[in-house]
């Protein structure tokens, strides 16, 4: 039920981990602050990222702009495709996603890859009416709606230029340095977390959709022909896989499979079966519920207009499925529109095992019979038909070719036309690379964290909200609290405070409200430990000085250790002070 998110924002804005922008002007939709705890949480999430996506598999970070000239996107395709399907309200002016207000109250679960007459054809047949205002939608034009954030660039409107729509084009456009880089191997992966803009028409769900955002993107280049993953790490790893061929079945089911028998029956193509599994095992990791995950394959309609096959990685969220990731095939969409579009070169020279030899047709020094009508551009002929064969093909079909001079063109049958053909060695050829790319979102990870780990609970009779968070993304690690308002008990938690940041943990210090309140906040922000400095600490240092005389047992002293509390179970041990730092960096490190 939508109940559970509704506590979750309203957790989020109480303790700092995200809420509505700019909200002193009253706020624009699409648009959220992470606050001090939310800002560490995804820092934690794009640390792991890097670890594992980038660092881990040997891959390349960059960092590119954001805002790049209209050239780039007029070759990725964006200018012209990346469009949703707007409807507008006639009577309160309100725009929609045409395509969502039909999910949302027909059968059709999925309308976003439904061409606009079909849209406005459902619209029309179920009678559907403005979601704001309750007008009727069933004359309204379905249009399409460019979704990316222009801008110009210097002064006047002579450059224009867009916010980056996928973190992805930053890596794109760079291809012609980082194959230098990459020293023209094959394969090779590069990686980007950086924000991407989209202007949604209708941002929802809080941190869900918005109009700024991050990705986590790693694009692989490969050599169709000859790469293929190295499967063994996660052959053996479950997952739920959602197949178009059974989604569009008419008794539409799933599988519950393994990452290797799913390659094998031909479920999954190896690339993307690789990064599904290595996805799988990370996501939970972070602590996303494995119950409520999923892998669901894009029905031909919905793919991205450079993709070929893409799967999501869906989470379940209030009892809706929300993509979190997309794996897709982008097959040699991207460089080689780059390639056509700019002056660099969007390829890879793959040298060959052995040098191969071919046949490469060559300027006749005899070709007479071109004339000086045409220019006796020979080159011309040569460039048209490359082989011998080709050129007898064309000569015995009767064909002609298209020879320009001086700007005119003339039409000569190719019979007439005549080159050489030369035996030449070849060392290897130009090949555009094929792309692989897991593109995770952050943002929306970092809210299916949180509302994975969402809790409520009783202790000693009390209602307990918590996030039992992972302490690899946990904002905070351990809260210090002095028992009471008393110089000593907080010059010592202050201490400990200090020891504890020297070995690299985020520490929080808290001296405010009872014991009991203070364990409530740190519960609610997910803090995964709390320590608790209290008379017998203090009195057991002083006492003999180096402070060890022994923790907990029966009879045993007390002094000289403090209280370690641990968020879910609120079990709670006495550590000696003189251990405390490594036992929770033990914690720590699992
Ligand atoms: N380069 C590929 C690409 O951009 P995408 O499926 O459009 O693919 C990737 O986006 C991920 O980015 C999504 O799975 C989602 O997690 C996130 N994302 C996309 N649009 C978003 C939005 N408006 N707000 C928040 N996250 C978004």
């Amino acid at each position: 039920d939508a109940r559970t998110s509704e506590q979750l924002v309203e957790l989020a804005k109480r303790r700092g981990y995200f809420f509505q922008a700019s909200g002193a002007y009253g706020g624009v939709g699409g648009f959220y602050t992470f606050g001090p705890q939310g800002a560490a949480l995804k820092g934690n999430v794009e640390d792991a990222w890097r670890e594992r996506f980038a660092v881990a598999e040997g891959n390349m970070e960059i960092d590119a702009p954001t805002i790049m000239p209209e050239p780039v996107f007029e070759a990725s395709g964006h200018l012209d495709t990346f469009d949703d399907m707007l409807v507008e309200c006639p009577d309160c002016g309100e725009s929609h996603r045409a395509d969502h207000v039909v999910e949302d109250n027909t059968e059709y679960e999925d309308a976003e890859g439904l061409p606009i007459p079909e849209v406005e054809e459902i619209i029309a047949e179920y009678e559907l009416v403005c979601p704001a205002c309750g007008a009727g939608l069933a004359d309204q034009a379905v249009e399409t709606f460019n979704l990316m954030f222009a801008t110009n660039i210097g002064p006047g409107d002579a450059q224009p230029g867009y916010l980056r729509p996928e973190t992805a084009q930053g890596i794109f456009v760079e291809f012609p340095r980082l194959k230098e880089y990459a020293r023209n191997q094959l394969p090779f992966g590069v990686t980007q977390i950086g924000r991407a803009y989209r202007n949604e028409i209708s941002p929802r769900r809080s941190i869900i959709r918005t109009r700024e955002f991050t990705q986590a993107e790693l694009e692989l280049f490969i050599d169709p022909e000859d790469d293929e993953p190295d499967l063994s790490a996660v052959t053996d790893v479950d997952v739920t896989l959602y197949p178009a061929s059974e989604q569009e079945a008419a008794d539409g089911g799933h599988v519950e499979t393994t990452i290797g028998d799913a390659v094998n029956d031909g479920v999954l193509q190896p690339w993307i079966a690789y990064y599904l599994g290595v996805a799988r095992e990370w996501y939970a990791s972070l602590g996303v519920d494995m119950d409520r995950f999923r892998y669901r394959q894009h029905l031909a309609g919905e793919r991205s207009h450079y993709a070929s096959d893409c799967w999501d990685a869906e989470a379940e969220i209030d009892g809706n499925w929300i993509e979190i990731a997309g794996f897709s095939d982008r097959g040699a969409y991207d460089l080689s529109k780059h390639d056509e579009y700019s002056e660099d070169r969007f390829t890879v020279f793959q040298q060959y095992d052995e040098p191969r030899t071919v046949e490469r047709a060559v300027v006749d020094p005899d070709m007479s019979y071109l004339g000086p009508e045409f220019g006796g551009d020979a080159q011309a002929v040569v460039d048209a038909l490359e082989t011998k064969a080709e050129r007898d093909r064309a000569a015995f079909a009767g064909e002609s070719v298209e020879i320009e001079v001086d700007g005119e063109t003339h039409e000569i049958p190719v019979a007439k036309t005549g080159f050489a053909v030369e035996e030449q060695t070849e060392a290897g050829e130009h090949i555009v690379p094929h792309v692989i790319e897991p593109s995770f979102g952050v943002d929306r990870l970092v809210y299916t964290v949180c509302h994975h780990a969402y809790r409520e609970d009783e202790v000693d009779g009390e209602e307990r909200t918590y996030l039992a968070l992972e302490p690899e993304v946990a904002p905070t690690f351990v809260g210090v609290f002095p028992l009471q308002s008393d110089d000593e008990l907080e010059t010592r938690a202050r201490d400990i405070v200090d020891e504890l940041r020297a070995v690299g943990l985020s520490v929080t210090y808290d001296d405010s409200g009872n014991i009991g309140r203070r364990y409530r906040r740190q519960d609610e922000i997910g803090t995964p430990y709390c320590v608790t400095v209290d008379y017998e600490t203090v009195e057991g240092s002083d006492a003999s000085g180096d402070g060890r005389n022994g923790a907990g047992g029966d009879g045993e002293t007390l002094s000289g250790t403090v209280t370690l509390r641990e968020r879910d179970s609120t079990a709670q041990k006495r550590v000696a002070i003189d251990d405390l730092a490594v036992t929770i960096e033990a914690l720590r490190t699992g």
